[in-house]
């Protein structure tokens, strides 16, 4: 095509694009395989429930139909599961999406976020891509936020509009306590304004086991700076169809409505978000499978010698270069070779480790298997 001179600001120019998991389709093609495992983003191994099928059928006949702005019934739904009013929600296609609008609506080019090294990286995209200066704390030795880090850099930059915490953080699953949240909260409350809003966003949330891991909409109740993100995607297994929302207080939702698109939620996923929120047995199902697996890798991992981080998600952060000599990277490669999709993360500044997503007990075996493989070469 003929060349063409196009005007990009700065912030985009520089911004490193999202990389997602590699797709099972464009590996079997690339390496002419007939199998291949893909625990490379999260997903549930399950799919999602048979409530969510029915309610899905049932809406296929509605698709000539705009899907309900208000997101009504899906709402009330998420009111009646959380113990929050409808006022205070806010749905979007996907978590995702929420990040941007909220950032599109409460912050202006020049103010700024701060969030952790190694944090999910849409918090720091959508910053940039607004304008944003992103400030990112390092992360303690054990890979964990670190909270007095945070605090300080919010003290010292005076525009910031937002703090990112995913709790259990992605790639590393580690998460921070209910104490180190408190005194953050109790830091940010003294600041001039009531400080900046504090996004806590628990994608991972019902796959969480310990116990010191907190509510975040009960700590929303006396700390009303507190965004909630959440997420179909997960749990629900519903990542396909892009559903996720927010709650925070009304004042900040009636803002974000008027920027979010009008039908940014479509009408399948309005359907089957609703009928997924019902479906405590697949629900039920999805975190043993979830915490069988989370066993079996960490079983397996230490019997490899390989280390990884304990992780409250459904994924697990290895160290392959302690582990095997190797890094991330051609840990990935190796396994792609035998039809096993992990994720690397060097994006995230992590190139000597590998994330892996928590599969089916099948999935499970067929992916150690591999690493067993590579450990009989090195
Ligand atoms: C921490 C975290 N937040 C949000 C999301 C995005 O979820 P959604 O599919 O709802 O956009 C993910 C997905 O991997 C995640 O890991």
């Amino acid at each position: 095509m003929k060349a063409m001179k196009i005007h990009v600001s700065e912030c985009i120019q520089s911004l490193i694009p999202y990389v997602p998991g590699k797709p099972i389709e464009e590996t079997q093609r690339e390496l002419g395989l007939d199998r291949v495992v893909k625990l490379a983003s999260n997903e549930n191994p399950l799919g999602f429930g048979q409530k969510a099928q029915e309610a899905l059928q049932g809406a296929l006949g509605e698709l000539h139909r705009y899907p309900d702005s208000s997101g009504y019934r899906l709402k009330k739904a998420l009111s009646e599961h959380l113990g929050v009013d409808p006022t205070t929600l806010v749905l979007g296609n996907g978590s995702n999406e929420v990040i941007d609008i909220l950032i599109r609506t409460l912050s202006v080019p020049g103010d700024a976020m701060v969030t952790s090294e190694a944090a999910f990286v849409a918090y720091h995209i959508g910053g940039q891509t607004h304008g944003l200066a992103v400030v990112e704390t390092p992360l303690t030795a054990d890979l964990r936020f670190d909270l007095n880090a945070m605090a300080e850099a919010v003290a010292h930059t005076p525009r910031t509009r937002f703090v990112f915490i995913a709790n259990p953080n992605n790639p590393t699953g580690t998460y921070v306590s209910e104490g180190e949240l408190r005194t953050f909260l109790e830091k940010m409350s003294a600041l001039p304004d009531g400080g900046p809003m504090v996004v806590l966003d628990y994608a991972y949330w019902e796959y969480v086991t310990a116990s010191d891991l907190p509510d975040p909409l009960k700590l929303q109740r006396e700390f009303p700076q507190i965004f909630v993100l959440r997420t179909f995607s997960k749990v629900h297994g519903l990542a396909g169809l892009r559903l996720g929302y927010g709650v925070g207080h009304p004042d900040w939702i009636l803002e974000l409505g008027k920027v979010r698109e009008p039908f940014n939620v479509n009408l399948l996923a309005l359907a089957a978000g609703e009928a997924a929120l019902s479906d405590l047995e697949f629900v039920a199902r999805s975190k043993k499978i979830n915490d069988e697996g989370m066993s079996f890798w960490e079983r397996e991992l230490k019997a490899l010698g390989v280390p990884f981080w304990p992780s409250q998600g459904n994924f697990l952060l290895i160290d392959v270069m302690k582990g095997f000599g190797k890094s991330g990277k051609e840990i990935f490669e190796e396994c792609l070779r035998e039809g096993v999709i992990f994720r690397p993360v060097i994006n995230y500044g992590l190139p000597n480790a590998l994330r892996i997503s928590i599969g089916t007990p099948e999935e499970n075996e067929i992916a150690v298997l591999a690493l067993k493989k590579i450990a009989q070469t090195v």
